[in-house]
């Protein structure tokens, strides 16, 4: 879910709506703003995107004050009263808020006996507090606060007094939430990104703050009214990096901005010298670990796969990789002097950030690898790295996958090096090639529309298949092809097929194997084989040097230990032109958001 708010002088609508575009990719389910004018609130709420909110959406009320609500559906259906925003019984106070708040079962027992709710959802629950307060003679900044302290759980509020024309209130614990200022007008935003069209000056908030805004004025306070003063900072976000520009779709763009990624992250890696360079404390809590404990979710749980293999083949020490939703409810014995390395593109999933509270409970110490400076994950882990991959806006995601790959790559040799191994292992010269690859592939998309047209433009499922660094990759492809396609896809070890799973296979079934492993290679294809012999339609894609005839797609030859980081590109492109031939939303697939803030 993402939250706007704007107050100033010009179209609150306009920018609220245009705001929740930008903010989209974090739900779609339903979407809502209230706009506030002489007249009172007027509040607009739709199913389903943003442009259907547009539709409904009164353009004759005029109003220079207002809040905005994408959401994806937690508790209660999708649907147009389950829709964000909420008001008090009386309409004086609407709000948006974005979290969860796990006490509103025993809030509305304990407050609320006797008002009558108009919705099941737990934000509702805070309106008819704050109105409830006021009723008992609180001013709205008291009854606010008094309510706020009540609640256990996440969130991002912005709200509304029908009776105040110049004040938004807003609060913030565990959900992201800033606030932009410009001049004569101020705004609040989930992400930078949704008011970057307005202002660059953006003041972050920390967790259990409450802000008055006025169009003038911000005014930030903790909940016990001490005010706090913090500058605002630029957000170094290039309005241009989050428009599609020429490119029909997000994905695209993204995927294509993959060697350039990839040159970015050795630029910000080196030092004066030109070697890789990390800040020291990082290697230094690495190296007096006796285990690493990757933690993540989704495609970035699939890139710690792939870093496993690189710290334990280069830096040596044992890894181990957890999904964070697991790891949290069935905690494996912990080694004695663990350290927990936690990926995550947004720094926001509420499964990894989760863990990361009970292993800080623990006293353990945790690194975050994020694409997101100032995020949840990076503020509350004692260390951060930072992927430099520029804005992720479609849902899939594809550059953030392969900037974290790189960057364990660069993590795992740096920490291999201060142990004296891989001193002839030049990796910002193979991260190069891997860039070069990558464009190679990317001019290469034509090839890539035609393997996914024969492919899979009529089949229900598709399997990728591959073994050791490949499996990994065929995770992360089949994944890629579910979110976006809805093909029914797995990935699979090689050898493991047989064991099962092969009993799918039937007349034409496309198999996606990738075969970029010297030692394995005969054996991956023998697998082959064995499903071809069985009907499927398999395509191979190789390696140079580990090419045969009848392959559908070779790639240019890069570091063995590195081909995870050019082998997705392929099932990348393959994945978004079958999406594409399907007549499927590539950047907003069905039921998925970007960054998922509930457990
Ligand atoms: C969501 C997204 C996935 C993503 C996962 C983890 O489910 O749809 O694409 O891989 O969250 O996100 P994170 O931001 O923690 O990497």
């Amino acid at each position: 879910c993402g939250i706007v708010g704007y107050i100033g002088h010009q179209d609150a609508k306009d920018i609220l709506l245009k705001g929740l575009e930008k903010l989209e990719y974090r739900g779609y389910d339903s979407a809502g703003i209230a706009v506030m004018n002489e007249n009172g609130v007027h509040v607009f709420k739709e199913k389903g995107r943003i442009a259907d909110l547009r539709e409904v959406v009164d353009s004759n009320v005029d109003a220079t004050k207002g809040i905005g609500h994408t959401r994806w559906a937690t508790h209660g259906e999708p649907s147009c009263k389950n829709a964000h925003p909420h008001q008090s019984a009386n309409k004086r106070f609407t709000i948006v808020h974005n979290g969860v708040i796990e006490n509103y079962e025993q809030l509305k027992k304990e407050y609320l006996e006797g008002v009558e709710l108009m919705s099941d959802t737990d934000t509702e629950i805070i309106v008819q507090l704050v109105s409830k307060f006021v009723e008992e003679g609180l001013s709205v900044e008291a009854a606010f606060a008094k309510t706020l302290a009540l609640l256990h759980g996440s969130y991002a509020i912005g709200l509304l007094d029908e009776q105040d024309a110049e004040t938004i209130y807003v609060a913030k614990n565990k959900s992201p939430l800033l606030v932009g200022v410009g001049l004569g007008f101020n705004v609040i935003a989930s992400d930078a990104m949704a008011m970057l069209q307005v202002t660059d000056q953006f003041v972050e908030l920390m967790d259990k703050e409450m802000v008055i805004v006025t169009k003038d004025a911000i005014t930030i306070k903790e909940l016990d009214g001490t005010v706090v003063e913090r500058e605002p900072y630029t957000a170094e976000l290039d309005a241009s990096d989050i428009e599609k520009g020429t490119y029909p779709h997000y994905m695209l763009k993204e995927i294509d901005e993959q060697p350039l990624v990839m040159r970015k992250i050795i630029q910000n890696y080196q030092d004066e010298s030109g070697d890789l360079a990390i800040d020291p404390t990082i290697i230094d809590a690495i190296n007096e670990a006796d285990r690493l404990y990757i933690i993540a979710c989704g495609t970035s749980y699939h890139a710690g796969l792939v870093g496993k293999q690189m710290i334990e083949k280069m830096a040596k020490i044992p890894v181990e990789v957890h999904v964070a939703s697991e790891f949290g409810y069935n905690m494996p014995l912990l080694s004695e002097k663990p350290l927990f390395i936690f990926i995550s593109q947004s720094g926001e999933t509420a499964d990894s950030r989760a863990v990361l509270v009970q292993i800080k409970e623990m006293g353990y110490k945790a690194l975050t690898l994020t694409n997101v400076p100032g995020s949840t994950l990076s503020r509350e882990a004692d260390y951060t790295l930072l992927l430099h991959a520029g804005p992720e806006i479609a849902v899939a995601s594809t550059k953030a996958y392969t900037a974290q790959m790189a960057v364990l790559t660069i993590l795992a040799s740096v920490v291999g090096k201060s142990k004296g191994h891989l001193a002839d292992f030049p990796v910002v010269k193979e991260l190069g090639i891997i860039a070069n690859a990558m464009e190679t592939l990317c001019d290469d998309k034509d090839r890539f529309e035609m393997i996914a047209r024969e492919y899979l433009s009529v089949t229900r499922n598709c399997f990728f298949i591959g073994r050791s660094l490949d499996y990994f990759v065929c995770l992360e492809g089949a994944l890629k092809l579910k979110e976006i396609s809805y093909i029914q896809a797995e990935g699979f070890a090689g050898g493991e097929l047989k064991h099962g799973t092969i009993a799918l296979i039937e007349e034409g079934t496309p198999v996606i194997a990738l075969a970029t492993q010297e030692d394995v290679n005969l054996s991956i294809r023998g697998n082959v084989k064995e499903v071809a012999a069985r009907g499927a339609h398999p395509c191979i894609i190789s390696m140079e040097g580990l090419e045969q005839e009848g392959d559908a797609y070779v790639l240019p030859e890069v570091n063995p230990m590195l081909t995870p980081l050019i082998s997705v590109v392929p099932l990348q492109l393959i994945s978004y032109y079958a999406s594409l031939h399907r007549g499927c939303d590539v950047d907003k697939p069905r039921n998925l958001a970007k960054s998922v803030t509930v457990e």
